[in-house]
């Protein structure tokens, strides 16, 4: 049971290099499965979901070569269609559903356990089961196993009742060598989409519209393995930019893609925040007093989700009142308890709360309750005076690579402990 102390007070400066991307790598990997054929992933983050997938695919049968950030995932004999014995490690992280699309597109069947991730609300697999479905497929689920079996995997024209991140990546996983065409219509944009989009086309499918609400995919007989480097960590580079935001300190953030930054850049930049787009990457640099302001979760290119957290930091020492609305989880503010430890003024109502800002933060002890409540734990001990002690970061190492090791190089004064698990104490 690791845990993160943190000695407040430290302006974050100098430069760190952004990762690849979790929720697109994640996509990716499954991806490679879907012929027997051998592919090269670059820019892999080094993160415990992307360990776990792994393990998962060797479990079925893939060779997979990994040095430094670089895989090599080699399915050319047979992999089992049948993860239902793995129920530990696809339990413990949502996109183990990407499974389904890719095991369904390669052999028209599919055994796996339904998903587990972050604890953030209601997260039903609906919309995937819908997709599957009008493309020919079977779907049973029981003894929380989803089987799926599909003689004949036909084009079809899917329109999305939710804007799904999953769901659109899991459907092109299978459209991709269906027999005929797919459209899925009000599918989401967000960048890793188009990341596992782009790796699929390298592979040989025909996808169109990645990126745009809807996305036309003739199925192919063939495919064959790639060489393919994944984007920057979109939420990575965010949850940088607002430590540096929140520390008033002036950091250079590396290998990002500006464009994606975009709503997060609009709103620093009305906190007072100064964002400036340099050749080599985005510098920030914090200007206090943060002014206060309101902001609403929405699909890409809105404001992610993934950074309501860390962006409620910030807004606990802004001058003044801000609200923040979270319109893609019904509960995404288990966080909320331990900033009031620290002396937050947080209240919420429904899906908004309304953050009035405070002098500054005060240390104790908070706890993890999920990976990005995580990372607004780590900038909230950042920020706060004394000494910040935060428990159960297992949720942080599922999706941020040496963290403490960047912060510790922007000056930070972060170390992680490990403790004896405390039920056994
Ligand atoms: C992905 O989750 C990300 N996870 C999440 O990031 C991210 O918060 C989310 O997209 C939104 O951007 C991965 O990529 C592995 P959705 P996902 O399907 O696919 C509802 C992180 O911190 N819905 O876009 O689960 C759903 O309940 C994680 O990295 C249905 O109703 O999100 C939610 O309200 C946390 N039926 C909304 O749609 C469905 O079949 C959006 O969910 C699917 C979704």
């Amino acid at each position: 049971m690791d845990a993160f102390i943190i000695e407040g007070g430290n302006p974050l400066q100098g430069e760190v290099t952004i990762s690849g991307a979790k929720n697109a790598v994640l996509g990716i990997i499954p991806a490679a499965v879907l012929c027997a054929c051998s592919s090269k992933i670059e820019n892999v983050p080094d993160i415990k979901d992307v360990n776990k997938m792994i393990v998962i695919l060797e479990k079925l049968g893939a060779e997979i070569y990994r040095e430094k950030d670089t895989l090599i995932i080699n399915t050319e004999k047979p992999i089992s269609y049948d993860v239902s014995d793995y129920e530990e490690e696809t339990g413990q992280m949502r996109a183990s559903y990407y499974l389904l699309g890719a095991l369904l597109g390669r052999y028209r069947k599919a055994i796996v356990p339904l998903p587990g991730g972050c604890n953030i609300g209601d997260r039903p697999i609906d919309q995937h089961i819908k997709g599957f479905q009008a493309l020919g497929a079977t779907v049973v689920i029981e003894h929380g196993q989803v089987k799926m079996e599909a003689p004949e995997l036909k084009g079809a024209h899917i329109f999305l009742d939710v804007v799904s991140v999953g769901a659109t990546i899991n459907i092109m996983l299978a459209a991709v060598r269906a027999d005929g065409k797919t459209i899925i219509e009000n599918a989401a944009k967000e960048p890793h989409i188009v990341d596992v989009a782009n790796f699929l086309n390298l592979m040989g499918a025909n996808i169109k519209g990645a990126g745009t609400d809807v996305i036309k995919i003739v199925g192919v007989e063939e495919m064959h393995g790639c060489e393919y480097s994944v984007i920057p960590d979109q939420i990575t580079t965010g949850t940088y930019m607002m430590a540096a935001a929140a520390t008033e300190g002036d950091i250079l953030i590396k290998n990002v893609i500006p464009k994606h930054m975009e709503a997060i850049t609009a709103k620093l930049s009305e906190m007072g925040v100064i964002v400036l787009e340099e050749d080599d990457g985005i510098r920030v640099i914090g200007k206090h007093p943060l002014k206060a302001v309101n902001v609403k979760t929405m699909p890409y290119p809105g404001f992610p989700t993934d950074l309501q957290q860390p962006m409620a930091v910030l807004m606990t020492i802004a001058q003044g009142t801000s609200t923040i609305t979270e319109s893609i989880f019904e509960s995404r503010f288990k966080y909320v308890d331990e900033l009031r430890r620290m002396g937050a003024n947080i209240s919420i109502n429904s899906r908004t709360a309304s953050i009035t800002g405070v002098k500054a933060l005060s240390a104790t002890k908070i706890r993890t309750t999920d990976l990005r409540a995580g990372a607004a734990m780590v900038i909230a001990g950042l920020i706060a005076d004394g000494e910040t002690k935060i428990t159960e970061i297992v949720h942080i190492d599922r999706g941020y690579e040496n963290l403490q090791e960047n912060l510790r190089n922007l000056g930070a004064d972060i170390r992680r402990i490990s403790e004896k698990d405390p039920a056994c104490l």
